[in-house]
């Protein structure tokens, strides 16, 4: 018999649902998908601020999207979040996770009681004492992950399962037979933007770093004193065109646009306010994430990066896909988030909202499925 199950992501901009049905034979099927917005400050950098206003929120995707299922997989992520490389004795999983305070307490710099803590394993080994599982240690911050559940309960709904972001998106987009090699996987969202790298599939390196689309925003609305409405509208509108990226010795990058307009001006200055503080904020954006690849490549160079995905709205900025290309000398594409699922027939497809980010929620759904 087919279950049920809602992948759901608490956005900065948009609490979002996916419902996937599933027969545990045939690929799941994406049965409905809906957004409803939040405003500013409800949710930030990965943290449920305002329970009372994401509850409502909750219910009204509830009701709107006609979800039928109220088990739900949530996600958490933010820059909080300490993932890195971990080696136990081989052993169960539940095992594992039941010994793991004792394998990281002298390890992590974070205090034991206030987190929660898991292991993803990525490899099987033979170390000194016998077999070993190395893998990726993730330690989240309880506060973070109880307000989200407590958002979430308020709503009626019930978390059955709490899996890291970046691990959602690498299920969905990069684990599977058509995607081989190391790549990069980068959601830019509103308030964060998370980085998971992989080879032929297998999570090597994840990081959360506290920016997102709605600096830029925050910048416009500051510079050129607008209402954030008028700044978000003018966002859509601006692109990076064709751009000089230039690196100096501190590894800091400036981005300048060369399109006709701002050529014909100045060579490589564009006298608009607007484009300045475009240039200045996706400099510094663009500069972390060719931090972060180099950093990768330097640990790990025989495994480089060889391609990279973008998902989330912020990678709809006109012409960040080709900065990146252009800073980091790696091919950027957009990820594919329905390969994975399969439709439903053409008299239910009015329930599917696609507009938005809805790879986070559908990763995280695909969880419970796969
Ligand atoms: N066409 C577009 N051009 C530029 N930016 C866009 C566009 N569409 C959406 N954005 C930006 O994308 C960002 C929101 O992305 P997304 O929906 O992935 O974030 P989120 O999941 O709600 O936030 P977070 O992941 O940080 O919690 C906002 O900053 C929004 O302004
Ligand atoms: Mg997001």
């Amino acid at each position: 018999m087919a279950t049920s199950i809602v992948g759901l992501d608490i956005g900065s901009t948009g609490v979002r649902g996916v419902e996937l049905s599933s027969n545990g034979k045939n690929k799941p099927t994406l049965v409905r998908s809906y957004e409803i917005p939040l405003p500013p400050g409800a949710v930030v950098r990965g943290e449920v601020v305002r329970p009372d206003v994401v509850g409502a929120a909750l219910k009204r995707l509830w009701s709107q999207g006609g979800f039928k299922s109220k088990k739900v997989v949530l996600g958490t992520g933010n820059q909080g979040v300490i993932v890195r490389d971990l080696t136990v004795p081989k052993m169960s999983i539940k095992h594992i996770r039941e010994s793991l305070p004792f394998q990281v307490q002298s390890t992590l710099q974070m205090q034991l009681t206030d987190s929660l803590l898991d292991f993803y394993p990525t490899s099987e080994t033979i170390g000194e004492q016998g077999p070993v599982l190395n893998g990726l240690l993730v330690a989240a911050e309880k506060k973070e992950v109880l307000g989200n559940v407590s958002a979430v309960e308020k709503a009626g709904l019930t978390p059955v399962e709490v899996d890291l972001i970046p691990f959602a998106l690498n299920r969905l987009l990069i684990s599977r037979p058509q995607i081989m090699g190391t790549v990069a996987l980068i959601d830019i969202g509103g308030t964060t933007t998370s980085i998971i790298i992989s080879s032929d599939g297998v999570p090597w390196f994840v990081r959360i770093i506290p920016t997102g689309g709605d600096d830029l925003t925050q910048a416009l609305i500051e510079g050129l004193e607008i209402d954030s409405a008028a700044a978000e509208e003018l966002k859509r509108s601006l692109s990076l065109g064709a751009v000089e990226v230039e690196v100096d010795d501190e590894n800091s990058v400036s981005v300048k646009c060369k399109c006709a307009k701002c050529v014909a001006d100045e060579p490589y200055v564009d006298n608009s306010r607007s484009t300045e503080i475009l240039n200045t904020v996706s400099g510094e954006l663009l500069g972390s994430l060719r931090s972060t690849v180099n950093y990768f490549n330097n640990t790990r160079p025989q495994d480089p990066v060889q391609q990279i995905l973008l998902t989330g709205g912020g990678s709809l900025l006109s012409g960040i896909a080709k900065a990146l290309s252009e800073i980091t000398h790696v091919p950027v594409l957009a990820a594919d988030p329905l390969s994975m699922v399969a439709l439903p027939r053409k008299k239910n497809a009015k329930k599917i909202h696609l507009d938005g980010s809805i790879s986070v929620a559908l990763g995280l759904a695909l969880r419970s499925t796969l």
